[in-house]
């Protein structure tokens, strides 16, 4: 029988079968298995980490204790995210759509390092040398020592972080990048794989910190294999409207510092620059005691600030009535729709409703429901709430107001705003400085503060 030189390699877990079938028969996930050439060369198995092999094992008490140390990039929001700055040998995936800004933040952190004297090596795989000096002279760089190469061999690029030893290395994207004693076409599967384990080996053996750029696929995953997200350390996500002008990064996962971390950058015409007040980027200005408006404290990692939730509902003409959700999850706008049908006491079942977070913020927060809720309930009813008024708390589906957490960080930054009384479940003997509280055990009850 000729031996076969092809395999299937599973998107998402990595597992290989020798032919295709539609379900991974290891992680049971529908349509993600691949063809690759079978490599001859390259060990497609795991590969040991450099610089975590141990000789023999030893008594956990005798392993030193020395703490990592981590290095300022001297751009603050993205430092807040690596808890300090980044870390020698460790590797970070920073994934988000076309167009968001990812070359365009990380020419400046290369910027800001080569100014401070450090190597700094930025590979692109994408544009062409002068395409990526206009960037740099967009963004005042034009004059910058940082070495820039335009290369797609990882063998190369393994060999110049090698070579140059660079404090930073940023290869711009790991999609464009191949292994060639790999058969497989660029943007493969197996190459991304391979071509990644490639270079964050050559990046650990000499202590440079790797920064990978990674093409996002329709559904908002990073393209390749799902498996390239555990081979790094850290994996960073740009979010925010394009046509808007902020950006957030936000750690998915983060072997350094804490995840649920966010830095937020507004877009401007000399790049992104950080947003230390985002209060004022997320709130409508004077539309707060607007029928359908709710402003909500929102919790993001260590970051506390206010977002505008609005509202409208309309009588629907067409059969089914519509129902949108922006920056809110669908199935949770479903179910806040539900308790105020029942709980609440609105008739809600023949109305089109929509619900915007403004400014293109994204909450996945329940502590949120509260104002999502009133939002739709002050504009039904067209009675707004009062005036310099937030509100906070989950919602139950038997229609309690639940605490939302940290509640009084929460607060003090709507007191920190000029909002002077909240609606909330109050929470277990607490009292925030220069709130006001406008108790609502129930839905019910804060459908009544409504007027
Ligand atoms: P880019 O960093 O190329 O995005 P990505 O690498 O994620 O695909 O930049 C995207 C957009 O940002 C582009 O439409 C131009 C705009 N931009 C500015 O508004 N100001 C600037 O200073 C720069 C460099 C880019
Ligand atoms: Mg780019």
């Amino acid at each position: 029988m000729a031996k076969s030189t092809t395999r299937f390699v599973c998107r998402e877990c990595g597992a290989a079968a020798p032919r295709w079938t539609g379900r991974c028969g290891a992680c049971q996930a529908w349509n993600t298995l691949f063809e690759e050439a079978l490599a001859e060369t390259p060990a497609a198995g795991p590969r040991r980490r450099a610089g975590l092999a141990s000789d023999k094992p030893v008594p956990l008490a005798e392993v030193p204790s020395d703490t990592v140390p981590h290095h300022p990039t001297g751009i603050a929001e993205f430092d807040r995210l690596l808890a300090g700055g980044f870390v020698a040998g460790g590797a970070i995936l920073v994934g988000g759509e076309p167009g968001i800004g990812k070359s365009t933040l990380l020419l400046q952190i290369c910027g800001q390092l080569a100014r401070a004297g450090r190597q700094v090596l930025y590979v692109t795989g994408e544009e062409s040398p002068e395409q990526v000096k206009l960037r740099a002279k967009r963004l005042g760089l034009a004059e910058s020592p940082l070495l820039l190469a335009a290369e797609t061999d990882a063998d190369k690029i393994g060999a110049w972080i090698a070579q140059t030893k660079p404090a930073l290395a940023v290869v711009d994207s790991i999609q464009t990048v191949h292994a060639p004693a790999l058969g497989a076409a660029p943007g493969s599967v197996a190459q991304v794989r391979e071509s990644a384990a490639l270079l964050i080996t050559a990046a650990k053996s000499s202590g440079s910190a790797l920064i990978l750029v990674g093409h996002v696929t329709k559904d908002g995953a990073i393209a390749g294999p799902k498996t390239l997200e555990h081979m790094v350390d850290t994996v960073l996500y740009f979010e925010g409207d394009r046509l808007q002008n902020h950006r957030l990064l936000r750690a998915t996962k983060n072997r350094f510092g804490a995840t649920h971390e966010i830095g937020i950058f507004a877009m401007t015409g000399r790049g992104l620059e950080p947003v230390e007040d985002p209060s004022a980027l997320f709130l409508s200005q004077g539309s707060a005691a607007q029928p359908g408006s709710v402003i909500c404290p929102v919790v993001e990692g260590s970051r506390t600030f206010l977002v505008e939730i609005q509202a409208l509902t309309t009588p629907a003409h067409y059969g089914t009535p519509e129902r949108r959700a922006t920056g809110l999850d669908y199935n949770r706008l479903c179910m806040i729709l539900a308790v105020l049908e029942r709980r609440g006491g609105l008739h809600l079942g023949s109305q089109d409703v929509f619900v915007n977070v403004v400014g293109g913020f994204e909450i996945d927060e329940p502590a949120a429901d509260l104002a999502a809720a009133l939002a739709i309930a002050s504009n039904f009813l067209d009675k707004p709430l009062p005036e310099k008024t937030v509100a906070l708390g989950e919602l139950g589906l038997s229609g309690e107001v639940r605490p939302a957490p940290q509640t009084e960080a929460r607060l003090a930054e709507a007191a920190r705003l000029g909002f002077s009384r909240a609606i909330a479940a109050a929470p277990p003997g607490g009292k925030a400085k220069g709130i006001e509280f406008l108790p609502a055990p129930t839905i019910r009850q804060a459908i009544d503060l409504l007027g």
